[in-house]
């Protein structure tokens, strides 16, 4: 179902609108016909990543800060039906070295957006959490939403006190607030050189004939989804009615090791990869159980780990 067929044309205001996820999620709702304000400090956004949605679908990029009072000016000029948030400090090692910091963008920035949603009367908020931090080690997989809450890191910590905050606003005044509490997000336009996202990390060190580093033995399982996936959630949980937290991932584990081999495969990288030592907090396994998006929001990964890999190779190769 494409979304412009479901959804009636809508003011949509994307924090962090030009980074990997947040443009994805841009470029996904202006193609349903929903006029769409990207917002983003720039910190890590490009705007590369927007240029097609700005040329094209008429975007408009606002560079702000969510935590200062100009964005929450910006929202009430705006006046928009929903704020998408994906603004955030996304490393999870600098948030245990620099906690207040990670505090400071994640805790108090997404508190300056629900300030923002109420001074500008929007009815929906939708949030990026993190259902691979946020639940802690498991004690069984796939975990679900109400599985016991243990985040061990202040990245986790700070995505899972959004949930409360949350309930906070919806209970205090009526702010629909949707948290899709995302697996482990591969795609195009993830940051090869940076510190979060380990398909990216791969491939750009396959790609420039270096050498992929693996933490640990390699035997961690994570939960792959493909960015356009969740773009397609964003949207199907901004039609719902649907409140709280949802998982938004396959339901699939795959070891890092396993992920290495599809990874030099799909770019035919002959090299071995390094070993270096667990980082603190990491966890052994995350798989998500996404029954619940399928329920509520009919919503299905589409897209499998060998077709994904691929298309993302094929965007870093070009
Ligand atoms: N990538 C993943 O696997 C994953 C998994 C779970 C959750 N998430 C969440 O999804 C969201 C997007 O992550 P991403 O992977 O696209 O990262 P990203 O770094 O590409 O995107 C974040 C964007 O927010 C911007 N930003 C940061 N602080 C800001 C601020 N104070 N004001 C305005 N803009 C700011 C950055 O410039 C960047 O463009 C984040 O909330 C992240 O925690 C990501």
């Amino acid at each position: 179902m494409s979304p412009s067929k479901r959804s009636q044309p809508k003011r949509i205001v994307v924090t962090g609108g030009a980074g990997f996820i947040g443009s994805n999620v841009v470029d996904h709702l202006a193609a349903g016909g929903h006029t769409v304000f990207a917002v983003d400090d720039m910190s890590r956004g490009r705007e590369a990543n927007l240029s097609r949605a700005v040329d094209s679908a008429g975007v408009h990029l606002e560079k702000l800060d969510v935590r200062a009072r100009e964005f929450r000016s910006f929202v009430r000029t705006v006046a928009p039906d929903v704020v998408v948030h994906l603004a955030a400090q996304i490393d999870v090692r600098r948030a245990v070295q620099a906690p207040i910091d990670d505090a400071d963008q994640n805790i108090l920035g997404t508190l300056s957006v629900f300030e923002a949603a109420r001074g500008a009367d929007t009815q929906t908020v939708l949030i990026a959490s993190s259902g691979g931090t946020i639940y802690g080690e498991p004690r069984k997989l796939p975990v679900g939403e109400d599985a016991r809450s243990r985040p061990t890191t202040p990245y986790g910590i700070s995505k899972r006190v959004l949930h409360d905050y949350a309930s906070f606003y919806g209970a205090a005044y009526g702010l629909r607030t949707v948290l899709l509490a995302l697996g482990n997000v591969y795609g195009p336009r993830q940051d090869p050189y940076g510190e979060a996202g380990v398909v990216a990390i791969f491939f750009g060190r396959m790609l420039r004939g270096e050498t992929p580093v693996i933490y640990g033995d390699g035997s961690q399982v994570r939960d792959y989804v493909y960015v356009a996936d969740v773009a397609e959630a964003f949207a199907r949980a901004m039609d719902s009615d649907v409140a709280g937290g949802v998982n938004i991932a396959t339901g699939k584990g795959t070891s890092v090791l396993e992920l290495f081999k599809v990874c030099a495969r799909t770019v035919r990288y002959k090299g071995r990869p390094s070993f270096e030592p667990a980082r603190l907090g990491e966890l052994q396994a995350s798989v998500l159980d996404v029954g619940l998006a399928a329920r509520t929001l009919g919503w299905k990964p589409k897209t499998g780990l060998a077709q994904g890999l691929k298309r993302t190779a094929a965007f870093l190769s070009e």
